[in-house]
């Protein structure tokens, strides 16, 4: 079985817009010498303040690693559920939605990739994956015409990669992944969930990576 090891980043918690403009974010915390997870602080009182809403921040390694974390998620997603993704250009939205999609029971036979031209892809699974990339959207009114709401009451899961650029349109129950640059293969991973379903998800990942071991433990 091939594991992988995150660990909590130490960033600042930022809004979209200011993370979005803001330059790329040096690593705030040395290396740990054990990859093993700790728990974020931060996270744990919002939990206390808000039960319905939940934030994790990791850093991911390699593009192995966001796949797998994509993976993780995907397997507990219900149809219905919206995951809205943010980050630069090269961040790794796609790498992660091609784990989700296993995640999801979509055959490796499909290779994920970003909707570019078509705005839209639609991946058979044991549910469905509905990946919208809104980069090349400029009109709001061209967001309306896609039709979010069939896409998030049918038996699918619907991601959107740059979902920053219609934030106004996305439901209020979402999981939303934020990822940054903080190196060539190194990236913070900024996980937001609301909802019940959607808190309860990003709980379980973070238990299930709190117990994976460090190398050579
Ligand atoms: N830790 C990492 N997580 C994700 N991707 C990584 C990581 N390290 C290196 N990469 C590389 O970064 C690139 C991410 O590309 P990807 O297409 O997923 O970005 P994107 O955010 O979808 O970009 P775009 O906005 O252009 O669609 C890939 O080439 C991937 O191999
Ligand atoms: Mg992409």
């Amino acid at each position: 079985m091939v594991r992988v090891y995150f660990r909590f980043a130490n960033v600042k918690e930022e809004s979209h817009e200011t993370a979005r403009r803001g330059p790329l974010k040096p690593l705030l915390t040395s290396p740990q010498k054990s990859r093993k997870l700790v728990p974020s602080h931060r996270s744990e009182k919002q939990e206390i303040q808000h039960p319905l809403k939940k934030r994790l921040v990791l850093e991911s390694h390699t593009a192995g690693q966001t796949k797998k974390l994509g993976k993780l998620i995907g397997q507990l997603l219900k149809p219905g559920s919206l995951v809205a993704l943010s980050g630069e250009l090269g961040s790794g939205k796609t790498e992660f939605i091609r784990g989700l999609a296993r995640g999801l029971g979509v055959d490796k036979s499909y290779y994920v990739s970003s909707p570019s031209f078509v705005l839209i892809n639609e991946y058979p699974g044991r549910i469905p994956l509905y990946h919208l990339d809104l980069y090349r959207l400029s009109q709001y009114r061209d967001f309306e015409e896609i039709g979010l709401e069939d896409y998030l009451n049918s038996n699918g899961v619907t991601t959107i990669e740059w979902a920053e650029k219609a934030t106004r349109f996305l439901p209020s129950e979402l999981m939303w992944i934020d990822i940054r640059w903080v190196g060539p293969k190194s990236r913070h991973i900024t996980l937001r969930a609301t909802g019940r379903h959607n808190v309860q998800v990003l709980e379980i990942i973070r238990k299930k990576l709190e117990g994976e071991k460090s190398p050579g433990k």
